[in-house]
This record gives structure tokens, sequence and C-alpha cells, in this order.
């Protein structure tokens, strides 16, 4: 596996993998890589001849710096297994290499970066779509990897790819949970105890709120009945509750009639943790 910190040096290997006709995956991660990770990597390498991955903790999506700071990050570890899984290249830039410092140029989406977590946070989608678009000029890949546990970073992904005419083609994978249900997550690992067995109150949340879809239902008495649901767990502490249109992230008006997605934000202790779930009344 090439380890690349350069983009001249990512640059020449994808040149390589093109001189013979091989077709490139990009996995977009930034680090501390868990299963989640690893089956987006899996099912590039199964959908193409070589596979690219990125580890980057990108600034300009955090918020706030201690966010930034707490984030957790092992290269080492990250190589080995990203060796095993029988990447081909991994791209790990400095924050100088990657942004010059007189930069100017931003990509952002405008409606749907500053709707749900993006009003939330303002700016990160904004983030993702710059850095995003950037490793796929650096990458040059034919495909690009992307876990539907972002569920709104997958959109933006794929609005932004759509309006810019990029070429190359946006792949979104189902999230990969523990065993007991929890979402994996690099953050994972700062929950206490207590706080990590309170936090599978999320997808119970998700897999109640799929049973209680029904034609009957409205939007905001779903939200309601999952707010109590969540509320149950005295360590939730709950930042978003939404039920949107799959594709539009819109709010649905009256009855729940066509396929939405349930979408998740909570903090247990100072992590913050999301989920979702797509739900076909039909
Ligand atoms: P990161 O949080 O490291 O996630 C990298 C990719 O892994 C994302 O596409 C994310 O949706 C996917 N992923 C994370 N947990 C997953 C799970 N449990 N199941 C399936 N896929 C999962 O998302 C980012 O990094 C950044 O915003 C990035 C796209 C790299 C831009 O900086």
């Amino acid at each position: 596996m090439q380890i690349c910190r350069t983009k001249a040096e990512l640059r020449e290997a994808v040149k390589g993998f093109r001189a013979q006709n091989e077709s490139v995956g990009l996995v977009p991660t930034m680090g501390y890589l868990h299963d989640g990770h690893m089956t987006l990597v899996r099912t590039a390498k199964a959908q193409n001849d070589r596979v690219v991955a990125t580890i980057f903790v990108n600034p300009t999506q955090f918020g706030d710096a201690s966010d930034l700071d707490a984030y957790p990050r092992d290269e080492d570890r990250d190589f080995a297994l990203l060796k095993a899984e029988g990447v081909d290249a991994v791209f790990v830039p400095s924050v100088a290499e990657m942004y010059d410092p007189n930069a100017q140029t931003t990509v952002e989406t405008e409606q749907l970066a500053n709707l749900l977590m993006g009003a939330l946070r303002p700016g990160h989608y904004k983030g993702v779509c710059t850095v995003v678009s950037k490793l796929f000029n650096i990458a040059q890949a034919d495909r690009a990897y992307f876990g539907e546990k972002d569920y709104q970073q997958l959109l933006v992904v794929k609005t932004m790819v759509r309006d810019l005419d990029m070429p190359i083609e946006p792949v979104g994978v189902p999230t990969v949970r523990e065993v007991d249900g929890l979402a994996m997550s690099s953050r994972n690992v700062r929950l206490s105890l207590e706080d990590r067995q309170a936090a599978l109150i999320l997808n119970k949340a998700l897999a109640h709120g799929d049973y209680e879809i029904s034609d009957e239902r409205e939007v905001d008495e779903l939200e309601a009945e999952l707010h109590r649901f969540i509320s149950r767990e005295p360590r939730a502490k709950i930042e978003t509750i939404d039920v949107r249109d799959a594709f539009t992230l819109e709010k649905p008006q009256g009855k729940i009639n066509s396929p939405v997605v349930i979408l998740l934000a909570a903090r247990f202790g100072d992590v913050l943790l999301i989920d979702q779930r797509v739900c076909d009344p039909s």
C-alpha cells in the first residue's frame, strides 16, 4: 500500500492505475477507522480495480476547535487496517498540504447545506463539500463511497456532483452497526460505559419510529412520539429529531405516504451522536 502525503504523490499513483486502464474507487475518511469505514472500503474494492482511501481530519467542517482537537487519531492502526483490506493507496495530507493559506474558493449546496444539521452547524457542509471536491479533483476516481449514516452529507455530495457535473459517481453504503445496534462511529470510543449503554436508545427509537409509521401518521405527531421515546433515557440530551422526505429532506405535509428518513442527533456526555433510518410507509 502506497502512503501518499502530498497531492503530487497521490496524483502520480492514480496516473499509474489509469495508465493500465484500471478503475479507481475513492473512500474519504477522517481516520480512526472502524468497520463502518471498512465496509465502504470493501464495497469500493468489489466495484473497482483499485481503491484509494483518504485520512484527513478536515478543520473547515468543525464548528468548534475543542471538537476538532478531541477527534481521535491513530495513523498506524489505520494504515494496518487499510493494508489488510488490500487498499492500494492512502492519502494522508497535512492541513498545510491541503489548504493554501490564501485559499478563497469554497463549494456549497445552498439549500441542503443550511437545513437540519447544517442549520445547527453553520458552515459544516460547506467545509465538507469543499474538502470532498478537492479530494475528487486530486484523486480523479471513478466512484466515491459515502455512508448512509451521514445521510444529509450523502445527499449534499450527490447534489454537488449533479450540479457541478463532477465526473464521479457517488455511491451510498448502508449504516454498519455494533451487535447491540449502536451505529459505528469514531466518536463511540469517547463514550463512558453508562453513556455507551444509554446511546442504544437511538437505534431503538428508529425501530419504534419505523413501526409507528403508517399512512395514518402526521409528521409532527411522529416527531413528538420519538421525542417522548428518547426522553425516557435521562442521559440522552436530544439535539434534533426530524422526519423528512427521504429524497429532498423537506418536511412532508400532512400524513406520511411516501419514503421518509428519520434523522436523530443527541448528546451523551459531551459526545454528539447521529443516526438515521429510511422508512417506507407502503
Ligand atoms: P468520517 O466521519 O470519518 O466518515 C467517513 C465515511 O464513513 C463517511 O462517508 C461516513 O458516512 C462513513 N461511515 C461512518 N460511520 C459509518 C457506519 N457506521 N456505517 C457506514 N458508513 C459509515 O464523514 C466524514 O468522515 C467526513 O465528513 C468526510 C466525508 C471524510 C469529509 O471530510
